[in-house]
């Protein structure tokens, strides 16, 4: 089911918008952003701000402190509001779906884009909110009080750090590598194409051995370029009648970092490991690996 995501903002409105805005933004400076900022921000008297504030945080999109001042912070579904708003005013998204991933570091969702100039038909997409400082996040809310300047502001600037991460890479290997394509960044959000196919661990193929050599293909390709995928299996990687995609980018690395060949063996491994388990194919990790260092795949 797609929602009509502006139909979200009408029940936030263009104030709730603001205080959220003047959060995010009183949040460099602040652990936790003072009622009196906001007010200067939003130019929103007391009793009003207040009543906001009280729907936000029922709405899990504001934090609160009364002690020792009154302050606030953006949770998650407000900086994913703050996100979601930037997308629609640009258009890379009109509607937002349902959830159809939730990993460790990511909520994703379908979704779909109006067509350029109004023509055809609307786009599926797919719209993925970063969420690598939640853990940590918790622990803050617990452990607050021993917090330093710096980290008062880590969950948000991870998140955020991880996604553009992600956009970067993702734009630097399209289209040679096969990714899907990226349509939008904002904040800790990305907007891209639908990967073809299935996951890799969902389905039984039919040519098990094609497939895996043109995943090793693509890792080679990959290495070719200078990268390293670093969390490669069969739970990040598309099949389709036409090849292969690899989704889930964040945490890459270059081929010079010091632990590259070890990054390297492990996501080599992980995809023999698979391919040996459910398919009997029995490749040679030492063997594949010194291939693709070799560009002998690329
Ligand atoms: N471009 C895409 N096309 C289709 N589905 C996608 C796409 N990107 C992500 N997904 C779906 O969302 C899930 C989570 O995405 P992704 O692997 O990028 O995030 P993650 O939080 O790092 O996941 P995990 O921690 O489970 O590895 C994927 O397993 C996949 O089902
Ligand atoms: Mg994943």
């Amino acid at each position: 089911m797609i929602d009509d995501v502006v139909k979200l903002f009408k029940k936030l409105g263009t104030k709730d918008l603001r205080i959220l805005t003047g959060i995010e933004i009183g949040m460099k400076d602040f652990e936790w952003v003072p009622i009196e900022e906001l007010m200067k921000y939003t130019r929103l008297p007391y009793s009003t701000l207040e009543y906001k504030l009280g729907l936000l945080i029922k709405n899990n999109m504001v934090v609160g402190v009364k002690n020792p001042y009154e302050g606030y912070q953006i949770y998650f579904d407000g900086y994913d509001a703050l996100a979601l708003n930037a997308f629609v005013k640009r258009g890379t998204i009109s509607g937002i779906g349902d959830e159809i991933g939730v990993g460790k570091e990511s909520v994703v969702h379908e979704a779909v884009k109006e067509p350029e100039l109004g023509l055809g038909e609307p786009q599926g997409v797919i719209l993925k909110f970063h969420r690598e400082g939640r853990t940590s996040f918790k622990s803050v809310k617990r452990t607050r009080s021993h917090l330093n300047d710096r980290e008062h502001f880590s969950w948000i600037y991870a998140a955020r750090l991880a996604a553009k991460r992600e956009a970067e890479i993702i734009k630097e290997l399209y289209p040679d590598i096969s990714v899907p394509k990226l349509i939008d960044n904002n904040r800790h959000a990305l907007v891209m194409d639908v990967a073809k196919g299935t996951l890799l661990y969902k389905t039984k193929l039919e040519a098990p051995q094609w497939f895996l050599d043109e995943i090793i293909r693509q890792i080679g390709l990959v290495y070719g370029k200078g990268y390293i995928h670093s969390d490669l299996s069969e739970y990040n990687i598309f099949v389709n009648e036409d090849g292969v995609q690899f989704i889930d980018w964040p945490q890459y690395v270059e081929t010079s970092h010091p632990h590259a060949d070890e990054l390297l063996e492990r996501d080599v491994s992980n995809v023999l490991k698979h391919f040996k388990r459910k398919y009997r194919i029995d490749m040679d990790v030492a063997d594949v690996v010194s291939g693709i260092k070799s560009g002998m795949w690329s």
